[in-house]
């Protein structure tokens, strides 16, 4: 990869954003930031939630205006009313919070706005031969006949990455695109931003994976309180030093310690768990003791997601039974019936399964604590409030007020607002799927200490995820799902991202 790095020439200026400024209300989003990308050169942009980055990325694709500042390309001043404005200038963006068309399926997704007659493009075949021809090309497949709807994120974040590859670009602006993608699918992505790279195309990568993101550009600036704080070279810098940066006066948070003491007794009991389908599901078991955290690792494919959903009561094909507290009960069909058996589910899909955009962060804090509540009849609001307020501190919210649309809040601080709903619930069982997706390095490690705290007080925590990262510093056990079975079981010093990932490795051993 360095010697890629070294080999390419970044050119002249691309575009240079100069005095960038946008508010909301009294919310100071983008304070007179500059920014800039040349030609052939790729950019980091990082920061904490809420610092500014997707609405960088949001003015310079045209998606929103600007209160102040100007930009140009090739030394031109440019106008970037509208989304068609700058994709007419070859500017292309990834979205953080995807923007497919849930009822069109992948193919139709990944051609659109070419349709109709362009291209040739007049039946349904000829889109599906399309799109496919287009992601065998990139070596990125999703089954092109699947309508949206039906895919999990890391499959809608492959096709908005394919719909935005297709284009012509001259600039990329992906906005945290690896946050779904496991290790080796980012390295895929990487390599394929390489070679538009080593053809001119400017790149702008949001990402919140420091080590990750930094093997891979020219530069790396860092945004605070909507504003570029630094801006260098990545051989010039190091993980720790970008988050000081990022966090400005303020120390980091310390991780969590991994718990010493021996496991209670059983909680949850998911025994012999099967669904149909690749992978589906075979002859799953997974025990979560009292004070444990216990991890489950699998890469996109691996049925990890098929195990949340399934806990989660977001499934009718799964069949097995699910013990909690030593009462046995088939796998619970609706989300009502999970919730009502004790478990309490951390969608990894916030948009679609887990937050109303247009509810108030705190009644969406507190969304699933209601009934406790409402029995305190006018104290109702005081204790919405409190149970809002003290996660809103521990998480570092970044919010006007606990009244705001939780659909006014950046991705990471939607996802904070997530997890506080279903923690403030007290469960009996606590499901976690990808729970710090899109969270910056800070707030991650005070998500992962919440998970302890809510371990330690007696819930059991299961927390499933594609972040190898995640499962090795949160697990007192972890287990590895491939192909629909769990093929490992890793406890104390074998806890390594070597072993997980080794496991998890999705090469047939024929
Ligand atoms: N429509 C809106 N109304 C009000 N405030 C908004 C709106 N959109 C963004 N903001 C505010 O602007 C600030 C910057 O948000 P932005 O989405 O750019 O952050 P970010 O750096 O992308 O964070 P993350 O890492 O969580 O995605 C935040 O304080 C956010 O609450
Ligand atoms: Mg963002």
């Amino acid at each position: 990869m360095d010697a890629v790095r070294a080999q390419h020439a970044i050119g002249s200026p691309l575009l240079v954003a100069s005095g960038i400024s946008k508010r909301y209300g009294a919310n100071v989003a983008l304070a007179a930031t500059d920014f800039s990308v040349a030609t052939g050169e790729a950019v980091a942009v990082l920061g904490e939630n809420g610092a500014g980055k997707s609405t960088l990325a949001k003015i310079l694709t045209g998606a929103i205006r600007a209160d102040g500042g100007t930009v140009a390309m090739a030394g031109r001043r440019v106008a970037l009313g509208s989304p068609r404005d700058a994709l007419q200038r070859g500017i292309a963006l990834i979205p953080q919070e995807l923007a497919y068309v849930p009822q069109l399926t992948v193919a139709e997704n990944i051609m659109l706005n070419r349709l109709p007659g362009r291209h040739g493009l007049t039946s349904r075949r000829a889109v599906e031969a399309a799109a496919a021809a287009l992601m065998e090309r990139l070596g990125l497949w999703v089954e092109p006949t699947v309508p949206m709807v039906r895919l999990g994120v890391s499959d809608q974040q492959i096709v908005e990455i394919v719909k935005a590859l297709g284009r012509d670009s001259r600039l990329l602006i992906l906005d945290e695109p690896t946050a779904a993608l496991t290790e080796d699918e980012a390295q895929h992505l990487y390599g394929i931003l390489d070679a538009q790279r080593a053809q001119g195309i400017g790149i702008v990568v949001v990402s919140h994976h420091l080590e990750q993101i930094m093997r891979f550009v020219d530069r790396v600036d860092v945004f605070r309180d909507g504003a570029r704080v630094l801006s260098v070279a990545p051989s010039n810098t190091n993980p720790a030093a970008l988050i000081a940066h990022m966090l400005g006066s303020r120390p980091e948070p310390a991780g969590a310690a991994r718990a010493v003491s021996a496991a209670g007794r059983p909680i949850l009991q998911v025994s012999h768990w099967s669904a149909p389908g690749r992978p589906g599901l075979t002859d799953v078991d997974v025990r979560v003791c009292r004070g444990e955290v216990v991890g489950v690792y699998g890469i996109r494919g691996s049925g990890a997601a098929l195990l949340a959903e399934g806990l989660g009561g977001r499934r009718r094909d799964v069949r097995g039974t699910v013990g909690i507290d030593g009462r046995t009960r088939a796998v619970m069909t609706s989300p009502r019936a999970a919730i009502r058996a004790g478990i309490s589910y951390v969608p990894a899909d916030r948009k679609r399964d887990g937050l109303v955009l247009s509810q108030s962060i705190r009644s969406s804090a507190a969304m699933l604590v209601l009934r406790r509540i409402a029995r305190w009849g006018v104290l109702r609001a005081e204790a919405e409030n409190a149970v809002a307020r003290s996660y809103a501190g521990r998480f570092r919210l970044r919010h006007a007020s606990l009244g705001q649309p939780v659909g006014q809040l950046s991705g990471g601080n939607q996802q904070k607002v997530l997890l506080t709903s279903r923690l403030a619930a007290d469960p009996r069982v606590l499901v976690a799927h990808e729970p710090t997706r899109g969270v910056d390095v800070g707030a991650r490690r005070e998500i992962h200490d919440a998970l302890r705290a809510v371990s330690d007080a007696g819930t059991a925590v299961l927390v499933i995820t594609s972040d190898v990262e995640e499962v090795v510093d949160v697990s007192d056990r972890v287990l590895v799902i491939r192909n629909g079975r769990i093929v490992a079981e890793l406890v104390g010093a074998a806890i390594t991202q070597d072993n997980a990932v080794h496991h998890a490795a999705a090469e047939e051993q024929t």
